[in-house]
């Protein structure tokens, strides 16, 4: 994708919305409408820090068909490289970013006779917009979301005002728990599952719906894993002659567009494939983060995804 094109937005509201979640309203510097998007749409967010350009992908949850404004969620992580707290710290009402133009890699099946939606947690963004996509048609949808305690569960009051009985909520402190083998066992032919929330939830509804005889396209989820932390490495890349340090609370993406040279992505978060790059040496081992790479492909060590993975070497060259 090319990253030039990027939109300028300025913050017009900032809303708490839990403990950990904050609310952003983002309008065009520029006036008018913003690009047209569907529900479960991502966006990157461009944070120009105090040397550190930091670029985390945020699913849009305003109603698709409201272009005056685009509105995110961020959730403040406990161990945060630097983008969350920056969305959380350094934003103020007035304040001016870059966003790119709105992706989707977690479309709303157009075919399905029925639409079931889990969240858990910061996961309920996307499925706000899509439910504005649903709401008003003929196919029917529920939602089952998760959340440790009342006080975490953003956009509740929203959502239940909107979408009625439709909303099944649970927390963890009061000891629920969506049954996801009754409730993936009970599907009209046609229905299909989208998930997002915490990895091991994801995990457990992938598992869940291979035992209950679900086929591969009628689920869907969506987890944008936050690059994680780790040694430091050094990498040469072959076509651009560069080479780069990449320090332990950097991802290699970030490291190589600190150095200059342009890489591709669109997620940002280790889902979509696009920042794929072919291994031409490394001395040591890669340490892959994303859900992209099969197991085989990763054993093989000849593909590495730059956004969310590592190495552990003294020597890695990659062909960019
Ligand atoms: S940018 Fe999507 S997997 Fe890396």
């Amino acid at each position: 994708m090319s990253h030039a094109n990027t939109i300028a937005v300025r913050v017009s509201a900032i809303h708490q919305r839990t403990p950990l979640i904050k609310h952003f309203v983002l309008v065009p510097v520029a006036g008018g409408s913003l690009p047209a998007f569907s529900g479960g749409s991502h966006i990157i967010v461009v944070m120009r820090g105090a040397g550190r350009v930091h670029r985390n992908p945020y699913s849009l949850l305003s109603p698709p068909n409201r272009l005056e404004a685009y509105e995110i969620a961020v959730r403040r992580m406990e161990v945060s490289r630097g983008g969350s707290a920056f969305m959380h710290e350094q934003l103020r009402v007035g304040s001016e970013l870059e966003i790119t133009h709105p992706v989707n890699l977690f479309n709303l099946d157009k075919l399905a006779r029925k639409h079931v939606l889990i969240a858990g947690g910061i996961g309920i963004t996307p499925f706000m917009a899509q439910m504005e996509d649903l709401h008003g048609g003929t196919v029917p949808y529920e939602l089952h979301y998760s959340v440790r305690a009342p006080e975490h569960a953003a956009f509740r009051e929203q959502l239940v005002g909107r979408h009625g009985a439709r909303v099944s909520m649970y927390y963890d402190s009061a000891g629920e728990e969506c049954d996801l083998g009754a409730l993936l066992s009970n599907q009209p032919l046609g229905t299909h599952v989208y998930f997002c929330g915490p990895a091991g939830m994801i995990d457990k509804v992938v598992a869940t719906a291979r035992g209950a005889g679900w086929s591969e396209s009628h689920v869907h989820w969506e987890q944008f894993s936050a690059p994680p932390v780790g040694d430091a490495f050094e990498v040469f890349l072959a076509k651009s002659a560069v080479r780069v340090s990449v320090p332990p609370d950097q991802s290699l993406l970030e490291a190589i567009e600190g150095a200059g040279v342009d890489a591709p992505y669109l997620c940002r978060g280790g889902v979509c494939g696009e920042c794929r790059t072919q291994v031409i040496e490394v001395d040591g081992e890669l340490v892959h983060n994303d859900h992209f790479l099969s197991a085989d492909e990763k054993a093989a060590g000849r593909l590495i995804m730059p956004c969310v993975s590592r190495a552990h070497c003294t020597k890695l060259v990659l062909d960019l």
